[in-house]
């Protein structure tokens, strides 16, 4: 049995950044390898590792991938190629632990899912939100039909991310429209060509756990490109998108990046039964609340439901996003050093991908119904449909 995870992290701006500053935090992890396409992002993760511990560093992907002092790629980059490179990286046999979206492409996930199960390693998806306390309160309540049949549900995503929207092409660097007039040829970066809706995993991810559930039909709408808060941002406004699920619930997703909102308050969910609902706090200085149709209140009542689980790890404290980050680094060492089961495996990662990806692909087709697949081998997994 290995004794520490030998990782390469691949993108190095904000988030990886973060990532370094945490896996070194976490026992069982070692940074031996950094990768990113511009120089300057390599410099900073190099000034963000700490130790005695040398870093291989490439600005190549695939020269990356062939080196083997490491055992995993840690998958942060922000690009339309993240399910490729996340395929590519178990094709030459390493664990991937991959940053949100898993993929843009119904292409990309069964690659994915077809190197995860050629490859025998460990993929997993990063979406830390599924792993929020207050879920568990809620995935008790459905689970012990307290809620009565699950009807509706919705998630939505709607935050102001305007910073990263443009790219220098000379330097590949990253910045936002406020300067826009000191890049005279900016292009625009992934994130402003990318469909907002393909964003919405941090919402779905935590319903279909709650629901233990997958979607089975979607249909997506959106405003029109380019956004009105910010003319020179494609990105539209805001996405929407309405989805079956398998056991017969129906929920609404919605997905924003250029529009104002509230900073801090970018996620919001309900869950509604036959006998009852929950539902998420409506502005920061709210509070969660909960109603059942056989109890006495005649309102949804407050709850003091938070994102910090009931025993919450030391080393959870400070780790980001509530201190959430902290559960998909360790389920991730745990699958691959101690040969854990992973709760959020490939399969479940594709069943939060998929429903976005074909959200977009609705749009674009006059917001058509589309079948979302079951990647899983199974009866389910029509012959034909991998490629
Ligand atoms: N889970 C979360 O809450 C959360 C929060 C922030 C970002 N993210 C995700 O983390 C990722 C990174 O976010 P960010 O804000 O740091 O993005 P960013 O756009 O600021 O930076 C991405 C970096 O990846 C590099 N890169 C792009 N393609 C590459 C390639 N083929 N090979 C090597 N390097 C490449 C870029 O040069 C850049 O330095 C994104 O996928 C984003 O969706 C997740």
């Amino acid at each position: 049995m290995m004794s520490e995870l030998r990782i390469g992290i691949a993108g190095l701006s904000g988030r990886g950044l973060h990532w370094i500053r945490l896996m070194q935090k976490l026992k069982g992890y070692r940074i031996t390898a950094l990768c990113d396409l511009r120089q300057e992002a390599l410099d900073d993760g190099l000034a963000a590792v700490d130790g005695e511990d040398e870093q291989a560093c490439f600005r190549d992907y695939e020269e990356f991938l062939n080196f083997d002092g490491m055992d995993a790629v840690a998958l942060v980059v922000r690009s339309e190629y993240q399910g490729a490179l996340a395929a590519q990286a178990l094709e030459a046999g390493k664990h991937v632990s991959a940053e949100v979206p898993a993929a843009h492409s119904m292409d990309e996930c069964w690659r994915i899912v077809l190197a995860q199960e050629r490859s025998g390693k460990v993929y997993h998806l990063a979406e830390q939100c599924r792993y929020a306390g207050y879920l568990d309160k809620w995935q008790e309540l459905v689970r012990s039909g307290d809620l009565g049949d699950v009807t509706y549900a919705e998630g939505q995503y709607l935050h102001y991310y305007t910073r990263c929207m443009f790219q220098d092409p000379h330097s590949g660097a990253l910045f936002g429209v406020d300067r826009l007039p000191e890049f005279p040829d900016a292009v625009a970066a992934w994130v402003n060509r990318m469909p907002p809706i393909h964003y919405v995993v941090h919402d779905l991810s935590p319903l279909l756990r709650v629901l233990d559930d997958r979607v089975v039909e979607v249909i997506g709408m959106s405003t029109d490109s380019p956004s009105r808060a910010h003319p020179e941002i494609l990105s539209p406004d805001m996405q929407v998108a309405l989805m079956k699920t398998e056991k017969g619930a129906m929920l609404r997703l919605a997905a924003s990046f250029a529009q104002p909102h509230p900073e801090n308050d970018t996620h919001w969910q309900q869950v509604i039964g036959t006998k009852g609902c929950v539902e998420w706090r409506r502005a920061l200085d709210d509070v969660p609340r909960l109603w059942l149709a056989d109890g006495e209140a005649r309102d949804k009542q407050p709850q003091t439901w938070g994102f910090s689980k009931d025993q919450e790890p030391e080393e959870a404290k400070g780790s980001g996003h509530w201190n959430l980050d902290f559960y998909v680094h360790a389920a991730f060492r745990d699958a691959v050093l101690y040969d854990q089961s992973l709760e959020f495996d490939v399969y479940k990662a594709m069943d939060v991908a998929a429903p976005s990806i074909l959200a977009a692909d609705s749009i674009d087709q006059d917001s058509r119904k589309l079948e979302v697949p079951d990647f899983r081998p199974n009866a389910n997994r029509k012959k034909g449909e991998a490629p």
